[in-house]
């Protein structure tokens, strides 16, 4: 605790100096969600990283996030706690194998899911987030899409579209984890509760949702009900949130595995030590950054 103490004081004078401001997703350690000038949802923190006037933007997150950061923010240092936090599901598609869709189905349009590198969203119309895909896919001006990497979001997605989804095989390793069974088991525990859960998860699950919805979503049905008791499927550091907003209610996360590893890589000490040193940056190469810029300025756009 001490520690932590002088850490947090350290990182107040730091963030001076360096202009900086912090960014954090839901699913970051407590220690530092609770020292981040903004906590959100993947679309709400690239939305705060493209309009800020900070010069330096620290992403408390994974990789394919600060690099989103950087891609809307050229002009910015955009620095994370921990190179090696990356995702899996945004390494699952490759731009050989997006391309070879692209050129079996010639008329669709591409739409990516921002858990992807800075190369496929260079290949992508517009990206999206689990908290405004459907809206995306219906803004998009062709009938046939070719979705990019989240098979679970994209089968719940085709559920709430006309539109004819082509869908990649990839998923999140966290998500994906949680079965029925978990479920059914948990439901049997706390026969009260509601069973709140992300579109990244399988089908099966998501089709036993009292609600779905993204990280962002989740939070405002779980403030916002009536309900006292809730079995979260989605990641664990969500709970911060969750009971920051409802103290006086319940959350069991549906299982002890829905941690994502990559997501915990960041901690109090490696933020501080990156606005000591200024590194790692995130680098995007400038050709690749201005054709991916354009896939996520679009996606900023839609109403
Ligand atoms: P959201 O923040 O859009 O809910 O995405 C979830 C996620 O898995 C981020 O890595
Ligand atoms: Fe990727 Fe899943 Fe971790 Fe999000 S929770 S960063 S999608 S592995």
């Amino acid at each position: 605790a001490e520690m932590n103490r002088e850490l947090r004081e350290k990182l107040i004078t730091l963030k001076k100096e360096r202009n900086a401001i912090i960014l954090a997703h839901y699913y970051q350690r407590d220690e530092i969600q609770e020292v981040a000038d903004f906590r959100g949802d993947s679309f709400l923190l690239a939305q705060k990283a493209a309009s800020t006037d900070a010069e330096t933007i620290v992403f408390c997150g994974v990789h394919f996030m600060g690099e989103s950061a950087k891609i809307l923010a050229p002009n910015k240092t955009v620095l994370i706690p921990d190179e090696r936090a990356g995702c899996p599901m945004a390494d699952m598609v490759n731009v050989d194998g997006l391309r070879k869709m692209k050129a079996q189905y010639p008329n669709a349009k591409v739409v990516t899911y921002i858990n992807s590198s800075a190369e496929i969203k260079a290949e992508t119309d517009i990206c999206c987030t689990s908290s405004n895909a459907v809206k995306v896919i219906n803004s998009v001006d062709s009938d046939e899409i070719i979705w990019v990497p989240d098979k679970n979001l994209g089968h719940y997605v085709q559920q709430h579209t006309d539109k004819k989804l082509i869908i990649w095989e990839g998923y999140c390793n966290t998500h994906d984890m949680l079965t029925v069974k978990d479920v059914v088991e948990m439901r049997a525990l706390h026969p009260g509760a509601e069973f709140v859960v992300h579109p990244e998860c399988r089908p099966e699950v998501v089709a036993m949702g009292d609600f779905v919805g993204s990280t962002t979503a989740i939070l405002e049905y779980c403030k916002n009900s009536t309900n006292k008791e809730f079995i979260v499927g989605t990641e664990d550091g969500t709970g911060y949130q969750l009971r920051k907003d409802s103290p006086d209610k319940m959350f069991h996360f549906a299982t002890k595995f829905l941690v994502c590893p990559n997501m915990k890589v960041n901690n109090l000490k490696k933020l501080v030590k990156c606005l000591e040193t200024m590194q790692p940056q995130i680098y995007v190469p400038p050709a690749i950054a201005d054709q991916a810029r354009v896939s996520l300025e679009r996606m900023l756009q839609v109403k």
